[in-house]
């Protein structure tokens, strides 16, 4: 078995359970001394002020750009600083009003509702086992301007195949945006090799602070910012503007500094330890608990765990998700996920309530995995 060893960077980790990575990562302690350093040291804006504080902060920002382009391979202009991936789709949405989308019946809430508000909606529906319907894509790509997909599923954990996805797409004019908040951080993403358009990520589910997040795109100069004001322009007056250069023109008004600079340290935090150990961290853990629970419980998505590494997403008979997630948090400080997961329209059309959901990150292990199985044992007896 694999242990990466960290749990002490995680001081939350000393009194529970933390099965709730999908929704928010923790945060490693390196991460929070470096927001404490700009609150400390220097707590200034950037892009405005000459004076040595604000120098700072302008030298930080430039190296988290720098850090991040690195990490998804792309130049640092194609890197925008966001509050979440929600932000980033919302931004790319805006500028695709009135076109064809193709998205999947698996999209949470914040990659479907931007483009069923401003774009026409084609949903290609998933394989009986949840898997993506490569076939379903082919069959209707024609005349779609853009395909909006998520890379690993945060109802099941299924990861879509996106190179073929992007292959599919660029083949048949179609453009790509990758809703990558349950992938970054998990999984290394090379945004030039997938020949991606758009990808959307959050900072919070890939150990960085919470509310920021990145929209990364080779496409900045075709689209429009969402926001508009302070630090997006050049030059305005009375009747007109000048834009910023990209990427500074999609970051209006002053910025989370803090949590920016602390999402760099994040990076630098994942590439120590590297993406090899992560996955294979989360695929022994989720092949524990696939063997130990997946013939006694309703499984959400497919039987082989290779499949969906990071999640695992469950029913048992006779209590509502809630229900489980409220009984393992009161008897062992267990946290899981309940409910719909901000993906109701999946739920809605199997009928289904909800799901109890127990995501894995590279903080967990065995002992994490076997109090959980334990406890839902219990229960279910
Ligand atoms: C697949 C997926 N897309 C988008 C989001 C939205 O992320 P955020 O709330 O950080 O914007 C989430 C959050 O759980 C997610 O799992």
């Amino acid at each position: 078995m694999i242990n990466i060893n960290v749990r002490q960077d995680f001081p939350v980790l000393s009194k529970n359970i933390y099965l709730d990575s999908a929704c928010m990562s923790l945060k490693p302690r390196q991460v929070i001394s470096k927001i404490n350093e700009y609150y400390n040291e220097y707590p200034a804006c950037a892009g405005r002020s000459s004076h040595k504080l604000s120098n700072k902060v302008n030298e930080e920002i430039y190296k988290t750009r720098e850090i991040t382009a690195k990490f998804f391979n792309t130049k640092k202009e194609n890197v925008v600083f966001t509050r979440n991936t929600t932000e980033g789709i919302n931004i790319i949405a805006n500028s695709f009003k009135g076109k064809k989308i193709l998205i999947t019946d698996k999209e949470h809430n914040s990659n479907l509702l931007p483009w069923q508000r401003k774009c026409s909606l084609k949903i290609l529906n998933s394989n009986n086992d949840n898997t993506f319907n490569i076939e379903g894509l082919n069959s209707n790509i024609k005349d779609v301007d853009l395909v909006a997909v998520n890379h690993v599923s945060n109802l099941d954990g299924v990861i879509n195949p996106i190179k073929e996805i992007i292959k599919i797409a660029h083949e048949n004019n179609a453009l790509v945006s990758i809703d990558a908040a349950q992938s970054a951080g998990h999984h290394e993403i090379n945004f030039k090799k997938l020949d991606i358009d758009f990808l959307s990520c959050s900072g919070h589910k890939m150990l960085g602070p919470t509310g920021t997040g990145l929209l990364i795109s080779n496409k900045l100069n075709e689209i429009e910012p969402l926001n508009i004001g302070g630090g997006t322009v050049i030059d305005s007056n009375y009747n007109d503007y000048r834009y910023e250069e990209i990427p500074l023109r999609f970051e209006a008004g002053l910025q989370d500094y803090a949590g920016i600079i602390g999402l760099g340290e994040a990076i630098n935090y994942l590439k120590k330890i590297g993406f090899d150990k992560i996955e294979k961290n989360e695929l022994e853990l989720n092949n524990i608990l696939t063997e130990e629970l997946s013939n006694e419980v309703e499984l959400i998505g497919p039987e082989d765990y290779n499949l969906r590494p990071s999640i695992f997403s469950f029913n048992i008979k006779e209590f509502s998700s809630h229900d489980v997630a409220q009984i393992i948090s009161s008897s062992r400080n267990i946290c899981i996920r309940s409910g719909a997961h901000c993906v109701h329209s999946w739920f809605n059309k199997h009928k289904l309530e909800g799901s109890a959901r127990a995501s894995l990150y590279l903080y967990n292990d065995k002992n994490d995995i076997n109090t959980f199985i334990e406890e839902i044992k219990k229960l279910i007896k």
